[in-house]
């Protein structure tokens, strides 16, 4: 079973995916771009906030980090009938790489396939909130962070309100796939709609 975390900068996915896997604790957690040694040495370049990278190289990287990723972790732990709780996957690409700096979708979808070998999420959650409210989360976590991971942070609002709107007319487009959880509440409010959600679409997962 394979299901993805998805949303903008601050918009609480990660702290949710964490609660889900205490729930879950054979499942494997991961994140992109990341999870492998290979990936996480691809990811410390892509978040360099002084790194200057073309977008189409910065596609490129993101690709290179997720099938490393795929073969390395996620498909062997399906495989093996595991589950894999994903932060950020293939759709992320599509909305930041696609919505956000406006590359062509055709193209990405492509990539994202042969990257992946056409790999779909069952389960694909996006924790949808204002991007003003996202990024004011994102900045006050970063003023405090030992590490700086500002890149995509630093884009503008309306970069981060084209992610937002991308996210959601995936949403559209593939109901069967995603589900939208209102990501504004608190940590505890919108995890209770986590797993309301989980249980209603992946009744395997809960039984
Ligand atoms: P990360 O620190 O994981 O941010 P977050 O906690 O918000 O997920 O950084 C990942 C950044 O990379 C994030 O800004 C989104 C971006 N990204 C893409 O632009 N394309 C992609 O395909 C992926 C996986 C991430």
């Amino acid at each position: 079973m394979f299901i993805t975390f998805e949303g903008i900068e601050g918009s609480g996915k990660s702290t949710q995916l964490r609660l889900v896997a205490e729930k879950f604790p054979s499942a494997v957690a991961t994140k992109e771009p990341g999870g492998t040694p290979v990936s996480d040495r691809i990811r410390a370049i892509l978040l360099d906030g002084t790194s200057v990278i073309d977008p189409i190289a910065e596609l490129l990287l993101f690709a290179a980090s997720r099938r490393q990723h795929v073969v390395e972790v996620i498909r062997p732990t399906i495989e093996r009938g595991g589950i894999v709780l994903c932060d950020r996957f293939t759709d992320a690409t599509l909305a930041y790489q696609g919505f956000g700096r406006l590359l062509d979708l055709d193209k990405l979808r492509a990539l994202n396939d042969w990257a992946t070998d056409a790999l779909r999420p069952d389960l694909t959650l996006i924790y949808d909130l204002p991007e003003e409210v996202g990024l004011h989360r994102a900045r006050s976590r970063n003023a405090t962070a030992a590490e700086d991971e500002g890149r995509f942070e630093a884009e503008d609002l309306r970069f981060h309100r084209r992610v937002r709107e991308g996210y959601l007319a995936l949403a559209e487009a593939e109901p069967k796939r995603f589900a939208v959880v209102d990501a504004d509440g608190t940590i505890e409010e919108v995890f209770a709609r986590t797993m309301e959600t989980l249980t209603r679409r992946l009744p395997r997962l809960a039984a």
